[in-house]
This record gives C-alpha cells, sequence and structure tokens, in this order.
C-alpha cells in the first residue's frame, strides 16, 4: 500500500509518497519526498507572511504533487490512499493542502486521512529509524512548539510539557533577528556558534517548578521557557552603544545555543528517567541542530538508553512524515470525511 501525503501548515509546500514494507520493524519507505521552500519569500521580511505563504501554496501544490508522483514512478492508480496536514499551523496555509486534497481524494475516490502536524514529526523517527523501543519520550522542537510526549504504544501520543511561551524555534528566529541575522535563525546561529565562545556571555536559564495556570492538568516541572532568554540578548545587545563586532555576535549566537541545548536536553532525559523510557527521541526542525543532534548522542550514550534523530531532511517541515503518521493512522481505521476542514489550533 502507498499513501501519498500533503504539508502546507507553514512555508513549506511538500508532496510526498511513502510505502508500507510489511516489515513491522521498519513499517515504511520513502519512495518520494518533494519540498519547496518558500524561505526566500519571507526572508525579507524576517519571518513568515502568513497571506504570502498561502498565495505561494497555492501556486506551488500542483507541481509539487505532480512531481512527487513523478518521482516515485506512480501515478494517482498507484495509491492507496490520501494524508494531509490538517493542523496546527496558519490558517490559510493549511486550507490550501486540506482543500487540494479532498478534491483529489474525491476525484481519484481515495480514503483521506487526516493528520496532527506534531504526530507527523513524532513518526519521522519511525520513518527513519523503524519503530523505537517503547515506552518512548519524543522531544518535538519546532519553530512553533516545543514539547514532550510520552508514547506508550504506536500512534499514542501522550503530552507531557510544553513551552510557556516561545518555541525553541522562535526563540532562535528571535535572537538571530536581534543580532541582525537573517531568517530563519535556526541554522545561522548553529553556524557561528561553531566559532563563538559558548561561555562568554552570561544569560539566564528558566526554571519551572509550578504548574501553568492555562494547563493545570500538566506537572509544570518539565515545561520549557525562552522568552526570558531572549530578553537577557536584547539587553546585552542594547548595553552596547555601538553595533556588536563579528566576535561579540558569534559568542552570543553560542552561549544562546548552550542553554537553549542544555535545557532541551536535561527535561527530555528527566522525563525519561520518570517515565521509565527506553529510548528517547527528538524531532522538528531544531532537531537539525547540531550541538543537539552531537549532545543528545553523547547523553544517551552515558545513559545507556537508545537515542533517535530524523536525517536532516526530515527533520524540518515535509510531507514524507504526514505521510508516516497517515499511514499509522489509516491502519489503525481512522479515515476523515469529505467535509474536512482545517484546524490552525488541532490538539494531539
Ligand atoms: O519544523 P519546522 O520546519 O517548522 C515548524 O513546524 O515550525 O521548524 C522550523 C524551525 C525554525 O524556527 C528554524 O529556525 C529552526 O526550525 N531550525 C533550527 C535549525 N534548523 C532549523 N534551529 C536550530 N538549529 C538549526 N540547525
Ligand atoms: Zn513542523
Amino acid at each position: 500500500m502507498r499513501i501519498l501525503g500533503i504539508e502546507t501548515s507553514c512555508d513549506e509546500t511538500s508532496a510526498a509518497v511513502v510505502e508500507e514494507t510489511g516489515d513491522a520493524a521498519k513499517p515504511w519507505t520513502i519512495r518520494s519526498n518533494v519540498i519547496a521552500s518558500q524561505v526566500q519569500i519571507h526572508r525579507e521580511w524576517g519571518g513568515v507572511v502568513p497571506e504570502l505563504a498561502s498565495r505561494q501554496h497555492i501556486r506551488d501544490i500542483c507541481g509539487v504533487v505532480e512531481r512527487a508522483l513523478t518521482e516515485a514512478r506512480m501515478t494517482w492508480e498507484d495509491l492507496g490512499a490520501l494524508a494531509v496536514t490538517q493542523g496546527p499551523g496558519l490558517v490559510g496555509s493549511l486550507l490550501v493542502g486540506v482543500s487540494f486534497a479532498k478534491a483529489a481524494a474525491a476525484a481519484a475516490e481515495l480514503p483521506l486521512v487526516a493528520v496532527h502536524h506534531l504526530a507527523g514529526h513524532i513518526e519521522s523517527l519511525v520513518l527513519q529509524n523503524g519503530e523505537l523501543p517503547l515506552p518512548s519520550v519524543v522531544l518535538v522542537v519546532s519553530g512553533g512548539h516545543t514539547s514532550l510526549y510520552l508514547i506508550e504504544r504506536p500512534g499514542s501520543y501522550h503530552l507531557l510539557s510544553r513551552t510557556r511561551d516561545d518555541a525553541a524555534g522562535e526563540a532562535y528566529d528571535k535572537v538571530a533577528k536581534l543580532l541582525g541575522l537573517p531568517y530563519p535563525g535556526g541554522p545561522v546561529i548553529d553556524r557561528l556558534a561553531t566559532i563563538g565562545n559558548d561561555r562568554a556571555v552570561a544569560l539566564p536559564t528558566t526554571r519551572l517548578t509550578h504548574a501553568d495556570r492555562n494547563a493545570p492538568q500538566l506537572k509544570g516541572d518539565l515545561d520549557f521557557s525562552f522568552s526570558g532568554l531572549k530578553t537577557a540578548v536584547l539587553r546585552y545587545v542594547r548595553s552596547h552603544t555601538r553595533p556588536l563586532s563579528e566576535t561579540e555576535v558569534a559568542d552570543v549566537a553560542a552561549s544562546f545555543q548552550r542553554i537553549v541545548v542544555t535545557s532541551l536536553i536535561e527535561k527530555l532525559f528527566d522525563a525519561a528517567r520518570r517515565y521509565g523510557a527506553n529510548s528517547v527521541g527528538i524531532s522538528g526542525g531544531v532537531s537539525a541542530n547540531s550541538r543537539l543532534r552531537a549532545e543528545l548522542q553523547e547523553r544517551g550514550a552515558r545513559r545507556e538508553i537508545p537515542t533517535f534523530l530524523p536525517s536532516l531532511q526530515l527533520s524540518t517541515d515535509n510531507a514524507a512524515m504526514i505521510a508516516a503518521a497517515g499511514l499509522r493512522k489509516f491502519r489503525a481505521g481512522v479515515t476523515a470525511s469529505l467535509d474536512l476542514n482545517a484546524d490552525a489550533a488541532l490538539s494531539l
């Protein structure tokens, strides 16, 4: 069975064909994964402009889907289902994918599967590595989310904690802007951090001990917070009456990255210990970060717990992960009807 996945939740238009292998340990294989990035368009504005994003999705979607089928050497007749990101994300962007998917499912008489974007990020780990040893604690860390999930059974995602304010990727993007660096900030700061001194600038870490009033069902001590860190960088920049030197910018980048990565890794391993996890994983755009990848593997080796990451291509937004999560849901017997609507604040 093969499924076509479609992802348009933010600023990447992506379509992919993923096939079942018949191997329970490594259930899926990627036949194609086409990604049209809008980064060049949004860079000029220093961040994603929702109206421009949805208009560009409309221009790109047909070509991207056609290329995904061509690269997989398939036609619509070779597909058994169609999966699409229903949310969360920018509603105008989501609507392009959802509308296209509904029309295509109706025309090609294919079952439709609605996928949560973060289920896609979590399943990118399985797509890359095969089924994870369960229970597993997975950190999804991107431009919109920083959340820990406990996975006790394949396809069940239990939220343990999340950020109280900015997502880690959002903090990267905002700090890059403060430093006069281009959007998206993550890859640029990551590169500069390798030449900076990560102890040069004193920046605060945030420790949360109490439950969040907005989410009393969560204990709260595994929650993340990055807005204080961002404000500290702003204060550092403002404390200079002249522009920062290249060395100073690299030092801020390295110091910021050390604090972010330490906080992500510590909470992930705290949660893993607390929930008796047999594996840990990190996925989402920020999982492309070089220091985060290195520290995860190092800590995993020390703690003797298997660690999992997606490839760099599967870290940032792509439709193969949506197709994989869609196959999981389809096999569990869950499909969507043709009155499916996009949901910008969909919960998992
Ligand atoms: O998952 P993603 O492509 O889109 C969302 O669902 O948000 O993640 C994009 C985020 C951006 O904030 C970007 O700055 C960040 O991932 N990112 C990185 C790196 N590459 C991308 N952050 C840190 N280090 C990186 N190497
Ligand atoms: Zn994402």
